[in-house]
């Protein structure tokens, strides 16, 4: 990290959503995935699959023992036997402050990427659950809750590739469209599971229509979509645009959406899309979920009510654009590394040179989320009034186009200036709720842009 920087959220900050995320939500969170495994391992046969069977008991014991250190705020210990990416989780855990080292004084960024990492290494210790995903369930009935957002969003795709396909769309229009869709793929973000401790499925389904995002679009706390398009309609030839993913579900819908209207507008030839390796902050897109995805589009009884005609165009639009090569699904461990973005860069550790390697030759990459957010600003406190650029520090300086489509569900935040922050906790405090709370809802986003250099 460099040593300039203000300091991370610590889970003792009271005046932090760190503070409620690691004694409210993560353990909440641990139990939903305790409850989902003990349900899977007592529907394995304990005589015929014994071996899998006492694997299962093991995983929901060391996933209680987990909750326990952290209520009890136990030391965070390196991994043992690390290997791989795990050797960059201990090297900057020793570089942790000693005041910081225990589960509920740590940098949050840190020790919210340990837990999954955690969890993750207890599956990778079985044989049989090799591929268990203890959030896929999750992941799934609210992927099926979403069915009238994603009714509406097929509609509105095919009715609209009908209109690009029959006649040349001129660019004042392509350009309302590409605006459109984005904002789609933006407020997706809105509905992450992490966040389904303290919002209810309704305030979800209200979150997914048109009229909802039209409402929201004085929310947008910073916009610099304008430079974004300046590079995406000036250079369309060749053109590959990247999607870190986020979330699963609807918003990877809308992200899906988004990347068919950039290649069938042919503002971009190529999309490459960036799911985690491993199940991450619950509801993360994971290689298998792009495909789980494109199953239950395909699939009557998932979404029953919806218009098969509208569905089945997209499931064969999505499949043929992956069968010819212009979507691509591509992972790295790098992206559940505990590392902020700035180590996007030639010789960045766990993983962040062949991050880089890769990404440089992208036109321009889209960072969806929160978490991608954060770790855009390494979760540092920065004054809110921090320019963009010099908050994502060495990121702005690597050759990296990046455009950041974020609704805020953390503290850390850049770009605004001080009389809109001041206003947003005036607001805050109003309603009764915490001075910073505006900052964790939702309810606000940030659509931020960077050339990748300041020469
Ligand atoms: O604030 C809740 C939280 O779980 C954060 O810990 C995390 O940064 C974020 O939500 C995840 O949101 P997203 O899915 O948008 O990255
Ligand atoms: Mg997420």
């Amino acid at each position: 990290m460099p040593p300039t920087t203000p300091p991370p959220y610590y889970n003792n900050d009271q005046e932090s959503f760190a503070w409620k995320s690691a004694r409210e939500r993560w353990p909440v969170i641990i139990t939903q995935a305790i409850d989902d495994l003990h349900k899977a391992v007592s529907q394995v046969d304990s005589d015929k699959e014994a071996e899998k069977f006492k694997e299962g008991k093991q995983l929901v014991s060391n996933l209680i023992a987990l909750k326990y250190e952290i209520e009890h705020d136990r030391k965070l210990e390196p991994f043992s036997d690390a290997k791989g990416d795990l050797h960059n989780y201990n090297d900057e855990l020793a570089k942790i402050p000693l005041d910081h080292n225990t589960w509920l004084t740590a940098p949050w960024l840190y020790s919210e990427c340990y837990l999954y990492r955690k969890i993750a290494t207890f599956i990778a210790a079985t044989q049989h659950w090799q591929n268990y995903d203890v959030f896929y369930k999750q992941k799934m009935s609210t992927f099926k809750s979403s069915e009238d957002g994603v009714k509406e969003l097929a509609m509105r795709y095919h009715q609209l590739a009908n209109q690009l396909s029959s006649k040349s769309t001129d660019d004042e229009a392509l350009e309302v469209l590409f605006r459109e869709f984005i904002d789609i793929s933006l407020w997706g973000n809105a509905t992450d599971l992490s966040l389904l401790t303290s919002i209810s499925l309704e305030d979800i389904k209200a979150l997914q229509g048109a009229e909802s995002r039209k409402k929201n679009e004085k929310n947008i706390l910073a916009n610099e979509l304008d430079s974004a398009w300046d590079v995406v309609s000036n250079e369309r030839e060749g053109s590959r645009i990247d999607i870190v993913l986020d979330n699963s579900g609807f918003e990877l819908f809308t992200d899906v959406v988004l990347a068919l209207f950039l290649l069938d507008s042919k503002l971009a030839e190529t999309v490459v899309i960036h799911p985690k390796n491993i199940p991450w902050f619950v509801s993360d897109v994971v290689p298998a979920d792009v495909l789980h995805l494109i199953n239950q589009m395909a699939d009557s009884e998932f979404f029953p009510n919806a218009d098969r005609e509208h569905m089945d165009y997209l499931v064969n639009k999505i499949s043929d654009y992956h069968t010819e090569g212009k979507i691509i699904v591509r992972t790295s461990p790098f992206w559940t590394s505990c590392q902020g973005f700035a180590e996007i860069k030639p010789d960045g550790p766990a993983g962040g040179d062949g991050v880089w390697q890769d990404l440089k030759d992208s036109n321009l990459v889209i960072f969806k989320g929160d978490l991608n957010y954060r770790k855009l600003m390494w979760d540092l406190a920065w004054p809110r009034d921090t320019p963009f650029l010099n908050a994502i520090d060495d990121l702005a300086d690597t050759g990296i186009r990046v455009l950041t489509l974020r609704t805020a569900k953390a503290d850390t935040v850049s770009g605004i200036t001080a009389e809109q922050e001041k206003q947003l906790e005036d607001e805050s405090v109003a309603q009764g709720k915490e001075k910073n709370s505006w900052s964790w809802s939702g309810k606000y986003a940030l659509v931020q842009y960077s050339e990748g250099s300041t020469l």
